[in-house]
């Protein structure tokens, strides 16, 4: 690793979802999709290096040997999102919102617009995985764009070029289109980079339906769900389920606003909600 570049180079996690949410700015055109300035934000240049570098095969496979089990004991889902909740940004503290507070934005924008309940949770839920930055890892394994590992990587996923230094970028049988995968095999076949998408359905999908499991675990598969790529991994159902996919990605995007939701005002009604899926805790 480049001894100038610190391992967590973000100032907070929300400076990724803050750098998305830009790049897919209403009215911002494709064309300009990859025109970033690594100058411009150093933090999230060096952050995206280090997530391409790192989310190797073999760092993938470690992860979900470590996570996927569900062995880091048992929370309610309230009990997980004070945890989260933990993660403070001190670079703004006045005018951030808390991570509770960017779910409740995201779930509470979900229900004005007169979804189902499993659809305002699964908001209220999107981003739990998070935690595992709090279980130490570092950001790059947590946050930024998710795409297949073990395959050519898409020219359509953000800073692209850091891939060079990926090891897997030197090994034959993970750079064909295919790589390891099967045409068509379909996503649940496909091991994705690492991060908080892939946690966090593994720990709720055994309590929401399966429009859910997709919204969930690929949230932050942009190359897909914005660009259409990886198309020949997916299969004919991963193709219907990503409108689920596509219809959570605006609420995840621009819900983000001034007003903070009063969380006093709107425990009752997340707790009733969060009460008809989940029993009291379950295993994280
Ligand atoms: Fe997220
Ligand atoms: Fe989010």
């Amino acid at each position: 690793m480049d001894r100038t570049t610190p391992s967590n180079p973000l100032q907070h996690l929300d400076q990724w979802d803050d750098f998305v949410a830009s790049r897919y700015q209403e009215g911002r055109p494709e064309s300009e999709f990859r025109k970033y300035d690594p100058a411009a934000q150093p933090g999230v240049a060096d952050f995206y290096r280090l997530n391409h570098t790192h989310q190797t095969v073999a760092f993938v496979e470690q992860k979900k040997t470590e996570y996927v089990a569900l062995h880091k004991g048992k929370k309610s889902i309230w009990e997980a999102a004070e945890f989260l909740n933990q993660l403070v940004d001190d670079s703004d503290p006045d005018t951030d919102v808390s991570q509770i507070e960017h779910l409740m934005q995201t779930s509470e924008a979900i229900r004005k617009d007169g979804h189902p309940r499993w659809f305002v949770l699964t908001g209220f839920l999107h981003d739990l995985g998070k935690v595992l930055c709090l279980y130490g890892e570092p950001q790059w394994a947590v946050v930024g764009d998710t795409f297949p590992v073990g395959c050519a990587y898409s020219d359509q996923i953000v800073y692209h070029e850091y891939f060079a230094a990926n090891p897997d970028s030197k090994v034959p049988e993970y750079q064909t289109l295919y790589g390891i995968y099967e045409p068509n095999c379909g996503l649940d076949k496909v091991h994705m980079s690492w991060g908080h998408d892939e946690y966090i359905y593994h720990v709720v999908k055994d309590y929401l339906p399966e429009a859910a499991h997709y919204m969930l675990r690929y949230h932050s598969f942009y190359a897909a769900h914005r660009h259409g790529a990886y198309r020949h991994l997916m299969n004919q159902h991963d193709e219907e389920m990503f409108a689920w996919v596509r219809k959570f990605n605006p609420y995840d995007l621009y819900s983000k606003s001034a007003d903070r939701p009063s969380l006093k005002e709107l425990r009752p009604y997340y707790e009733d909600l969060v009460a008809e899926f989940f029993p009291s805790q379950i295993d994280w």
